[in-house]
């Protein structure tokens, strides 16, 4: 029934407000039996189903944290409710921190490996079913690649901290040492849900701001949420046409 979802991270909804527009049908996360309302600002929890030209695809606008207490479970119920309706294509974005000196605020990077810290598989033997190393589509980011942005879009690491606090300086240079290239607090246990699930999965993050103690701007969840909107309508116009070319 839907061939692609999009799980819209921190201030990253304009695009489904793009699918509601044109038609595109609301259903409130609290509507739905069992799915976690998000918390957090910025997270409206709304589930969309495109119409038209976005007919097959469904986003979610808004995610639950790990650090918000939900358990694992929880925090990937969403995933499994779209494996139910048929879902194949899963692009999971966050807002993220850049660590790598080459990216910029507003710059978007397709994760191509990833690091976590706390415990992000399933009690059961759902991890060892999802190859560590195939988590992150190359298909999928090849085409990500072969679609225009006017924004530099970058590859690299994921680090998932555990938050809710942004990462301390030293945190952030040990990262660095890691190799990695940009920090969030999640995405990796719904990506790896998805790939148990036999989804195909695009990881993408927007960089919101320089890693803790790589600038002077104030780092606070009002600062990500302004850099996010000034690119989201860019960046859901561009994920639109990744998933068209997908399907097409
Ligand atoms: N760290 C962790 N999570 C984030 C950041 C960051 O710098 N920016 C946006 N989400």
């Amino acid at each position: 029934m839907f061939e692609s979802a999009v799980i819209l991270g921190s201030g990253l909804g304009a695009a489904g407000q793009m699918a509601v527009d044109p038609g595109g049908i609301v259903i409130a996360y609290d509507e739905v039996p069992h799915l976690p309302c998000p918390a957090v600002r910025g997270h409206a929890g709304r589930l969309i189903m495109g119409t038209g030209e976005l007919a097959g695809i469904l986003l979610l606008q808004g995610r639950v944290h790990l650090y918000e207490g939900h358990s694992l479970d929880r925090a990937t119920f969403a995933v499994r409710m779209l494996q139910h309706l048929g879902v194949q294509n899963l692009m999971v974005t966050n807002a993220a921190g850049g660590i790598n000196e080459a990216f910029r605020v507003g710059d978007l990077m397709l994760l191509n490996g990833h690091w976590t810290f706390q415990n992000v598989h399933q009690p059961s033997s759902v991890s060892r079913k999802v190859p560590s190393t195939k988590l992150w589509s190359d298909r999928f980011r090849h085409v990500a690649r072969s679609v225009d942005c006017s924004l530099s879009v970058h590859e690299g690491v994921y680090a998932m901290m555990p938050g809710p606090n942004y990462e301390t300086p030293a945190e952030v240079q040990m990262l660095k040492t890691l190799g990695v290239d940009a920090v969030g607090m999640s995405t990796v246990p719904e990506s790896l849900a998805a790939v148990a699930a036999g989804m195909e999965v695009l990881g993408v993050s927007c960089i919101t701001n320089l890693a803790c103690g790589l600038s002077d701007q104030p780092l606070n969840h009002s600062e990500v949420s302004r850099a996010a909107a000034q690119v989201e309508t860019e960046f859901a116009r561009w994920l639109f046409n990744v998933l068209s070319r997908l399907h097409s």
